[in-house]
């Protein structure tokens, strides 16, 4: 049993427990600055703001806020700013970027920004209030790539309703997974789950519990399942199931009676990314206030790099900069 308001502290207190320094890269936003102030004053997170400091200071002095403790990196006239274009010209050599467009492209905050995580000079990147989500993640696949063991960055909500915390994916990244990257995705959603605290009990989900159905997505569902059998992983999971069966037990005893998961489940791994997102944005929506989603974090990158919702609140804002730390810390 967790209510929002003891999983949002959870989250702030885990932060705060190993502070880590998070780059936003969107500092003419005033969400983002608002965020950065209220991270500051929680003492949550370092924070690196990029963006012309005087521009910057002016509207955190208009806004009322306090960003003096954040350090603010004017990118475009940094002394790295050569350094990072040719790290980037190098790392994308064999797909033939020159020089000079990995120039242009490391004016662009997302580049800069992913680039000081994959240098170590920040912990982690948040964006993506004012850009789309390929945007914001381009740069992290191109250069951050996946950590080892990982073929592949998929995106995580961890939903917080009906006094329970639940983890879905892919609700972000990939739009028709294969068996295998499906298979992946559980695993990698697995670990995400427990570093929040969850013993994960995984539900492939599916429109068929069982043999109920068939079709072709239904054996995509069952290739996936068999696969993770194969790897023999640490957590409990079942598959094909419906959300019914996955979450209600009297459901489940009907559909699935000899299921440790069926009824219980906590992690929920979607077919594909259309029912992924339409899921979690549903929930969200119908429940309102009652409902507390946090995401997409972005799974499988070797470095945490996160994206936020256009639609993102300052709230969202600060708790993805919570997350973001939370996996930072994991990493170092
Ligand atoms: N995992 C790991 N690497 C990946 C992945 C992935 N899921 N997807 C792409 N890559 C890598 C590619 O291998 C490639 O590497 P390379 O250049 O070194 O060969 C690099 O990333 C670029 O790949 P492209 O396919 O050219 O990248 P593109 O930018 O076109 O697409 C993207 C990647 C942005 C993730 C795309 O799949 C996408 O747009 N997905 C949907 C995102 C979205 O709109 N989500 C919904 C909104 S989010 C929300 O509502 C919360």
């Amino acid at each position: 049993m967790v209510t929002i308001a003891e999983f949002e502290n959870d989250l702030i207190a885990k932060a705060k427990a190993n502070k880590q320094r998070i780059v936003l890269p969107e500092g003419n936003c005033e969400r983002v600055l608002r965020a950065a102030d209220e991270t500051l004053k929680q003492d949550m997170a370092d924070i690196i703001i990029l963006g012309n400091h005087d521009a910057i200071q002016a509207k955190a002095t208009e806004l009322g806020l306090d960003l003096s403790r954040a350090k603010i990196v004017d990118h475009l006239n940094a002394p790295e700013f050569e350094d990072y274009a040719n790290t980037l010209a190098e790392l994308r050599k064999a797909k033939g970027l020159t020089l000079e467009e990995a120039r242009d492209m490391m004016k662009d905050g997302a580049y800069y920004g992913t680039m000081m995580v994959y240098k170590g000079v920040a912990d982690g990147m948040v964006s993506g209030a004012e850009h789309t989500t390929a945007n914001t993640i381009r740069p992290a696949l191109q250069f951050v790539k996946t950590k080892p063991g990982a073929t592949l960055v998929s995106g995580a909500f961890l939903m917080c309703y009906n006094n329970q915390l639940q983890v879905f994916a892919d609700c972000a990244v990939t739009p028709n997974p294969t068996s295998e990257q499906l298979s992946e995705i559980a695993v990698t959603t697995a670990e995400t789950a427990r570093l929040f605290g969850l013993d994960p009990k995984l539900a492939f989900l599916s429109y068929s519990t069982g043999t109920s159905s068939k079709g072709p997505s239904v054996d995509l569902v069952n290739e996936a399942v068999r696969l993770t059998r194969e790897k023999n992983v640490d957590f409990a999971f079942e598959g094909p199931i419906q959300f019914d069966a996955a979450v209600d037990p009297e459901v489940a005893k009907t559909k699935l009676p000899n299921s440790s998961v069926a009824g219980h489940a906590n992690v929920f791994v979607f077919p594909e990314l259309n029912t992924g997102n339409c899921c979690y944005k549903a929930i969200q929506r119908a429940l309102g206030d009652n409902c507390l989603a946090v995401g997409p974090i972005l799974q499988g990158l070797n470095k945490p790099v996160n994206d936020l919702s256009r639609g993102a609140t300052v709230k969202d804002i600060i708790n993805t900069i919570a997350f973001t730390a939370v996996f930072a810390q994991k990493k170092g």
